[in-house]
């Protein structure tokens, strides 16, 4: 046991189809040998077999590995190996790109669409030739212009090593399958539960044959439709195989809509009273008070005349105040009348005095209105 070494890289607990439990993750070293969890083993064979032989996959060149990066944020593999080639082929190194003009490297972009990624690039090149040479920590690399934590773990693990797991669409729909895990992806909370499986599973002596790996996986074989199962190396663990749920994950949770709400409000001025109801049941306002509100009848187009009660002329205070909720956006107008005539409201109003509105809760965007109010 004398050469036995072995260091826990951590315990993840996760939550797999309403069931709770442990995945170890763990390398140990005999001699020279490291265990690796049998998901990343399997993985690694076939990627050894079917991983796909990509111009930017010959070198080590940390400047040629991010240009693919970039390149590939915008466009596919085909698309991408002849634009990567064109952009090689004029400036092979960082310093060549950094004295390029921008129009310059506008034009290679040409066809790729998005150009402020173009323009960033332009921009990292020159962070970089100014910095002496590529970072090579992931933090150094995160501060390129344009780099985000994918593209930061793709450079940093096959440029340089570092044990950082790539985590995109390919790797979510890859592990979702493969663990049974239906936590939506597009949450804080899967986010965290997919980028730790996904770490705890790359082995630290091989990053960069892991992430691309996933990558190749994710796009040969455990495609998003029409998955071949029949054929995966995988699939004897498979758990969204076992429980028939490969169509149906990863799941996204449906983002609600923002509506937008318009509403008009009327404060009424009536001998230093003011009218204004409670919020009945159902609402996130529920039991605040608020003013004469449009949608008890008044449409805009009849303020100019107060038409709907009977007296005078309405005056805009302010119009399109905007309130954001979390599902809805308020657009608000809002209204004085003055008058000397106490007119005739829904039953639900009461007549309060103008010094003592205070005393009355009412909601955020109703008192930024009232703010708003000549004195
Ligand atoms: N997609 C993004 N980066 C990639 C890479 N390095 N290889 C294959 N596909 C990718």
């Amino acid at each position: 046991m004398k050469n036995l070494s072995y260091q826990p890289s951590g315990q993840h607990l996760i939550r797999i189809s309403n069931l709770d439990f442990s995945l170890f993750t763990f390398s140990f070293s005999l001699k020279s040998f490291t265990f690796a969890p049998m998901f990343t083993t399997t993985l690694l064979d076939w990627f050894a077999l079917n991983g796909r032989d990509l111009p930017w996959r010959h070198t080590q060149d940390a400047y040629a590995i991010w240009l693919s990066e970039i390149i590939l944020q915008q466009t596919r593999i085909q698309q991408g190996m002849d634009y990567w080639l064109r952009f090689m082929q004029r400036w092979p190194k960082v310093e060549d790109l950094a004295k390029a003009t921008e129009d310059e490297v506008l034009r290679m972009w040409q066809g790729l669409g998005y150009y402020s990624r173009a323009r960033n690039l332009h921009t990292a090149a020159r962070q970089i030739v100014e910095q002496g040479g590529f970072p090579t920590t992931l933090e150094g690399i995160k501060q390129l212009k344009g780099v985000g934590d994918y593209t930061a773990a793709a450079i940093g693990s096959i440029a340089f090593g570092l044990p950082a797991a790539v985590v995109d669409g390919n790797v979510y729909r890859v592990l979702a399958r493969h663990y049974g895990i239906d936590t939506p992806i597009n949450t804080t909370r899967g986010k965290h539960l997919f980028t730790e499986l996904a770490q705890s599973l790359l082995p630290a002596d091989r990053p960069a044959e892991f992430n691309q790996a996933m990558m190749d996986f994710g796009a040969i074989q455990c495609t998003p439709s029409s998955p071949k199962c029949v054929v995966c190396p995988l699939q004897e663990t498979c758990e969204a195989l076992r429980m028939g749920r490969v169509e149906e994950l990863p799941i996204k949770e449906k983002k609600l809509k923002i509506q937008t709400v318009h509403l008009t409000y009327i404060y009424i001025r009536c001998k230093g009273k003011t009218a204004i109801r409670k919020r009945p049941a159902g609402g996130i306002w529920q039991g605040l008070w608020e003013p004469y509100n449009g949608e008890l009848g008044m449409r805009n187009e009849e303020l100019g005349i107060g038409k709907e009660l009977g007296i005078g002329d309405c005056t805009l205070v302010c119009k399109d105040v905007k309130h954001v909720l979390t599902h809805r956006i308020l657009l608000a107008d809002f209204y004085l009348l003055e008058t000397d005539v106490f007119p005739t409201l829904p039953n639900e109003f009461i007549w309060v005095n103008e010094n003592n509105l205070e005393q009355y809760a009412v909601p955020r965007l109703i008192e930024i209105l009232l703010g708003k109010l000549p004195r």
